[in-house]
């Protein structure tokens, strides 16, 4: 049974891979700091799939604690790399501790891989290294933009470091997975997203608001030139996200002679507006969201939603959720969440 090192395995998109790899006849590994992250997420891993699996609580900057990790398992087919921050505006306020996190951990990590010999890696990427794409839908050949932030920057010279590291011996391969925006939570409602602090992102803004976390939520501008103004992105279920990652590993290894350094996609190919995204809500919910029009966020990309044939034709991906199951796994957590919260103060 091929193991598997997962990094950042107990965080949103991580977990969610490591269940999907469990029940794809893998074992796993995970390394996670819990900086963002709670050790939690193994817990609900357990629950869904009945198996243990191991996090060793290492920041991936430290290059010894690293290291000592791969010496204790010495069998390790795989890599999976998630671990790095991921807020767009932070990156934009703390640029050096972006590339400080999400560079020195990826090369401390390709220093390992290439001290201990393992054969395949995906890598975490984001569809935000198209920047404000010039047409969509967008395929893995539209140009790369300059990155609107440090974090974006990160992703695509991450991509630069991979195609660069793959090349070196041959011996090597690589897959960029660029997701697209991914929400929603594990059907089983046991694991989800737990946003750190002020929810940026626009779901679990939908349903910290809805629920009465946040007094009201604010529409980033409806000015855009779409067909209701408001930007234009494409959702994909985080349980996708995860097939996904199971069978970029699968044909890494039964694809021996694949180029060393291959790119897919992740996104539906639907494009949903801000206002339909919330709409979706209120229908899946039976919840009127609190919400006003608010000025436009900066750096915020107007429309991009993905073609993806080369995962769907390639990899063998199925796409099983669509946007009202994105909504309703969402607010399905969310209820959990609360009712966790409650559970704590009636204790
Ligand atoms: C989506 C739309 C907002 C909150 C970023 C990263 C991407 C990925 C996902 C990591 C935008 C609008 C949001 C709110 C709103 N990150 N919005 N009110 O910016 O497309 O992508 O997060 O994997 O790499 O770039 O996602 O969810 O922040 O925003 O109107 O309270 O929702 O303006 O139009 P984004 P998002």
């Amino acid at each position: 049974m091929a193991k598997i090192l997962v990094t950042g395995g107990c965080g949103y998109i991580g977990s969610h891979t490591i269940i999907d790899l469990l029940e794809n006849g893998y074992s796993v590994i995970s390394i996670d700091d819990n900086s963002r992250s709670t050790a939690y997420a193994v817990n609900g891993i357990e629950q869904i799939t009945g198996k243990k699996i191991k996090n060793y609580k290492v920041d991936l900057k430290n290059f010894d604690e690293t290291r000592a990790v791969f010496q204790e398992n010495e069998d390790i087919t795989g890599i999976i790399h998630f671990a790095a921050y991921k807020a767009v505006g932070e990156s934009v306020a703390e640029p050096l501790r972006y590339y400080e996190n999400n560079m020195f951990g990826l090369i401390n990590l390709l220093k390992c891989v290439q001290e201990f010999d393992i054969p395949y890696f995906v890598f975490s990427s984001s569809c935000t290294v198209y920047g404000n794409p010039d047409s969509i839908p967008v395929t893995e050949l539209s140009p790369t933009k300059k990155a609107e932030s440090p974090y974006g920057a990160t992703k695509q010279m991450g991509e630069e470091i991979l195609r660069d590291f793959t090349k070196i011996d041959g011996i090597r391969s690589a897959i960029l997975l660029r997701y697209f925006n991914p929400v929603g939570a594990h059907p089983s409602g046991l694991i989800g997203e737990v946003p750190v602090g002020r929810p940026q992102n626009l779901v679990p803004a939908i349903t910290q608001t809805a629920i009465g976390k946040l007094p009201k939520m604010l529409v980033h501008g409806n000015d855009y030139p779409t067909r209701d103004g408001s930007c234009v992105r494409d959702y994909i279920h985080v349980s996708d996200i995860a097939s996904a990652h199971t069978l970029a590993l699968q044909y890494l290894i039964n694809n021996e002679n694949q180029s060393p350094c291959d790119v897919f996609n992740l996104g539906t190919g639907n494009g949903i507006s801000v206002l339909e995204a919330i709409h979706t809500f209120e229908e899946v919910s039976g919840v009127k969201l609190n919400y006003e029009i608010g000025p436009r966020r900066p750096g915020d990309v107007i429309a991009i939603y993905a073609n993806n044939d080369e995962a769907v034709n390639r990899l063998g991906w199925k796409i099983k959720y669509g946007i009202k199951d994105m909504m309703k796994t969402a607010w399905d957590w969310e209820l959990k969440i609360k009712e966790a919260e409650e559970k704590v103060k009636s204790n």
